[in-house]
């Protein structure tokens, strides 16, 4: 059996940093409500560093973690809802970036899950056989679609990239992935205008996320629960086999309750939030890369990823690293 497995790692912040003090100098707020309703403490804010210059940078660091060249890859799959154009994608825009020429490149967009989707998605064409060396992106810049008036979104968001490459193998890689979605809930969480309405409303000021986020919070964390029993039953495990949850870098509320649910300590949970703010599509992927880095996560473990985003888009992988 061929198996996705990951093989190297990579990720990209702008030097930028944006502190809970710098926010209430914007909006009526102040760094304990920040740090005590969602673990947040700083992010990083592009000075001008657009998606795809984040994820080159991110992207690179992977594919020489990977010990790999550019032109090695073969199909590159980038998540991401900011892009930096309509079209091309940015994937497109990155494959030129890094001159490589003729292999499959396209985006996903599923706001938070992005990096899971696009995942499932690579391992998908690696246990097919349509593709060897897949280079998987999350990377965003969030800060080009929050309303800096509205304390209720400004202090969440941050910018960044992180990236993976996966190579098909006889050895395990990833396990199982699950992807979900449920477009009833767009009320509760959207950018509400764009090129729908000619970009009127994007000029006007409106072309910001918009979110109810207590409402959301309450549907994640159900929603997480139950994507963690779908996960270990698909895989035949229990809670005590996963050595590392790598959420998405929502709001530290949330990430305990699912550490709750699985009765991990949060010494096997990867947190960043607090440095990196949501970070979108790039937030697991920008986790992962911190955590293997700095050798917490070891070769054989096994790592539960999952993330709840917009649409509602939902998602979980199961890998062994
Ligand atoms: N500073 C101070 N007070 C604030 C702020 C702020 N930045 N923001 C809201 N408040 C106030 C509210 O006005 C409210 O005041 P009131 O009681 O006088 O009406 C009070 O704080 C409580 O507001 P809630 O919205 O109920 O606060 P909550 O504890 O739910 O925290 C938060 C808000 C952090 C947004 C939380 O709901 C959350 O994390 N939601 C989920 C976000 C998420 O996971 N989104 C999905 C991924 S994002 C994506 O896909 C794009």
């Amino acid at each position: 059996m061929t198996y996705a497995r990951i093989v190297g790692t990579g990720s990209y912040l702008p030097e930028n940093v944006m502190t809970n003090q710098d926010l209430e100098k914007l909006v009526d707020t102040t760094d304990q409500w920040i740090r005590e309703r969602t673990g947040i403490e700083r992010r990083h804010i592009s000075t001008g560093e657009t998606t795809v210059d984040l994820a080159e940078q991110a992207a690179r660091r992977a594919i020489d973690a990977a010990g790999l060249s550019p032109r090695d890859i073969d199909l590159i799959v980038f998540a991401t809802s900011t892009p930096d154009k309509i079209f091309p994608s940015s994937a497109c825009i990155l494959q030129a970036r890094l001159d490589i020429h003729g292999c499959p490149a396209f985006d996903i967009q599923a706001v938070c899950s992005g990096f899971v989707y696009a995942l499932s998605v690579a391992d998908k064409f690696i246990k097919t056989g349509s593709s060897k060396k897949v280079l998987v992106i999350g990377a965003e810049v969030f800060s080009k679609i929050i309303n800096w008036q509205d304390r209720g979104t400004c202090i969440l968001f941050g910018d960044g990239a992180g990236a993976v490459v996966l190579e098909a193998s006889e050895e395990t890689g990833i396990l199982s992935t699950h992807i979900h979605s449920d477009g009833q809930y767009e009320d509760l969480l959207r950018v509400p205008y764009g090129i729908g309405d000619g970009f009127d409303q994007v000029r006007a000021g409106k072309g910001t996320v918009e979110m109810k986020g207590n409402e959301v919070f309450k549907i994640a964390v159900n929603t997480l629960g139950q994507i963690v029993d779908e996960t270990l039953l698909a895989n035949n495990m229990t809670k005590t086999d996963i050595d590392w949850l790598v959420p998405h870098q929502a709001n530290i509320r949330i990430i305990k309750a699912t550490a709750r649910k699985l009765r991990m300590s949060m010494d096997q949970v990867v947190v960043t939030v607090n440095e990196h703010g949501n970070t979108s599509a790039a937030s697991i992927p920008l986790a992962l890369d911190a955590a293997v880095r700095d050798g917490r996560i070891q070769r054989d473990q096994i790592l539960l990823l999952e993330a709840f985003g917009g649409g509602f888009t939902w998602g979980s992988a199961l890998i062994r690293y």
